[in-house]
C-alpha cells in the first residue's frame, strides 16, 4: 500500500499555541503562573470573561490594553478576592464603600477609590483613583488567592466589541494573542458590573451592571446616576472614560425602535433595507419574534418578563448577527427596569454607530 502523505491539521496547530482549558486545580496553577510572570490570562466572572494580568506589574497591563486594542485613557478594574484587600490599593476609604462592599461582595458591584501609590498609573489612565471589584465566581476567586496579587482585568473583546460571556467568544476576539483561556461555561449575569464612584459626593454610578439602580438605593442614603445615564450628553472630561466609546458594538450598525409602533416601524424598514441589497437581522423578544418573518435572522435574547435571561444572552446575541453577517440590526428595546437598565445602556451604547441621525430620546431612529 502507497503511504499516504501526512496531512498537517492547521486549525489543531493554531489552537496549540494557545490552550482553552476546563476548571482543575492544575488548570488555576498553571493560569496562576501565567499571571506571576507577566503573562494574560482570561477568566470567567460571574458577569463577563475578564483578560487578567497581574495589577501590580506595569509591563503586563500594558501588554493587555495592547492585546485589546484598549485606549490607554479607559482604565481597567482591580479583582481581588478578599474585602481586606481594599485598604491596600484604595485610601481615605469613605464608609458607604464598606457598607457596599459588605452587602454586595463578592458579586456585580465595582467601587472607585482614591487609589494608594502601590496602584501603578497603567492601570488607572493615570487618573488618581482606582476601580476595585470582588467578583462572585469559584474559578476567579481562586485564580486570584492562587496567584496571590490583585488581578487587573477588562472584559476579554476586543475594544468596543460586545463583551464575552462564553470561552468560545474570547478566542474568537483575542485567539492566540493571550497565554491562556480558563473555561468556565456560559457566564450567569452577561452584562458588566455596575461602576459607582465613591469620590464623589453623593456617589455616583457611572455604569450600571449586575446591581441595580433600586438595589444601591436601598442601601445608601444618597446615590444618583451620572448625568451621561440620564440621555444627556457628555460635556467637558468623561468621568468613567469608558463612557465616551461606542461599546458593546456588533460589526453591523444597530437601530434601536422605542415602544410607540414597533413592530410595524421594524416590519416596514426590513422591506426598506431589504430592497436596498442588505441581509437585514431584528433583534426580538420571545413575545414579538413572529412577527418579524420576513428578516433575513430573527434573534431573541429572551422574554420581555425575563429581563434576567435577556441580560445574560444579549451581547452572544449580537455576536450571532455578525457571524451569519448581517448588514443592518433593528433592535427592540426593553423595559428599563431592574437589569433591564443595564440591557438598554448596552443597546444604547451599541447603537453608537448611528448617533448623527438621531430622532428620539435614545438617539436612534
Ligand atoms: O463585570 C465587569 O466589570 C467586567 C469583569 C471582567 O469584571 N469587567 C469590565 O471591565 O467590564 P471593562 O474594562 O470592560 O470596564 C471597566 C469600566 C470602564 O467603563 C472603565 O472606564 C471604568 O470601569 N473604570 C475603570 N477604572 C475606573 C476609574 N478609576 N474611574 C472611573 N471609571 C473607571
Ligand atoms: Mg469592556
Amino acid at each position: 500500500m502507497k503511504p499516504q502523505p501526512v496531512k498537517l491539521n492547521i486549525k489543531f496547530l493554531k489552537l496549540s499555541k494557545m490552550a482553552v482549558v476546563r476548571y482543575s486545580q492544575k488548570a488555576i496553577q498553571r493560569a496562576a503562573k501565567i499571571i506571576k510572570r507577566g503573562g494574560s490570562v482570561a477568566f470567567p466572572t460571574e458577569t463577563v470573561y475578564g483578560l487578567g494580568a497581574n495589577a501590580l506589574d506595569k509591563k503586563a497591563v500594558r501588554k493587555i490594553f495592547r492585546v485589546k486594542g484598549r485606549p490607554l485613557d479607559n482604565p481597567v478594574i482591580v479583582h481581588i478576592a478578599e474585602v481586606k484587600d481594599l485598604s491596600k490599593l484604595a485610601k481615605n476609604i469613605p464608609k458607604e464603600a464598606k457598607i457596599l462592599a459588605r452587602k454586595f461582595w463578592p458579586g456585580p458591584l465595582t467601587l472607585v477609590l482614591f487609589k494608594k501609590k502601590i496602584v501603578p498609573k497603567e492601570v488607572t489612565a493615570g487618573t488618581n483613583t482606582v476601580a476595585i471589584r470582588m467578583p462572585k465566581n469559584k474559578i476567579a476567586l481562586e485564580l486570584i488567592k492562587t496567584t496571590n496579587v490583585p488581578i487587573a482585568a477588562p472584559s476579554a473583546n476586543l475594544a468596543g466589541r460586545p463583551s464575552p460571556t462564553t470561552a468560545k467568544h474570547v478566542f474568537d476576539d483575542l485567539g492566540e494573542k493571550i497565554d491562556l483561556i480558563l473555561d468556565g461555561g456560559k457566564t450567569k449575569i452577561g452584562v458588566e458590573s455596575t461602576v459607582v464612584d465613591l469620590t464623589s459626593k453623593p456617589p455616583q454610578i457611572l455604569r450600571p451592571g449586575g446591581i441595580h439602580f433600586e438595589e444601591l438605593k436601598k442601601v445608601l442614603k444618597d446615590v444618583k446616576l451620572h448625568s451621561s445615564l440620564l440621555g444627556k450628553k457628555l460635556k467637558g472630561k468623561a468621568k468613567s472614560p469608558g463612557m465616551k466609546y461606542r461599546h458593546y458594538a456588533p460589526r453591523a450598525p444597530l437601530i434601536l425602535f422605542n415602544e410607540k409602533e414597533i413592530i410595524k416601524k421594524i416590519q416596514n424598514l426590513i422591506k426598506k433595507y431589504q430592497k436596498q441589497g442588505k441581509k437585514v437581522g431584528v433583534l426580538a423578544s420571545d413575545e414579538t419574534k413572529k412577527f418579524y418573518r420576513d428578516a433575513d435572522l430573527v434573534l431573541s435574547p429572551g422574554s420581555r418578563k425575563n429581563l434576567k435571561r435577556v441580560a445574560q444572552n444579549l451581547f452572544e446575541t449580537l455576536r450571532k448577527f455578525d457571524k451569519k453577517k448581517i448588514d443592518m440590526i433593528l433592535a427592540e428595546t426593553f423595559p428599563e427596569k431592574g437589569i433591564g437598565f443595564a440591557v438598554m445602556h448596552r443597546l444604547k451604547k451599541a447603537a453608537g454607530r448611528i448617533n448623527a441621525r438621531a430622532k428620539n430620546k435614545f438617539g436612534t431612529e
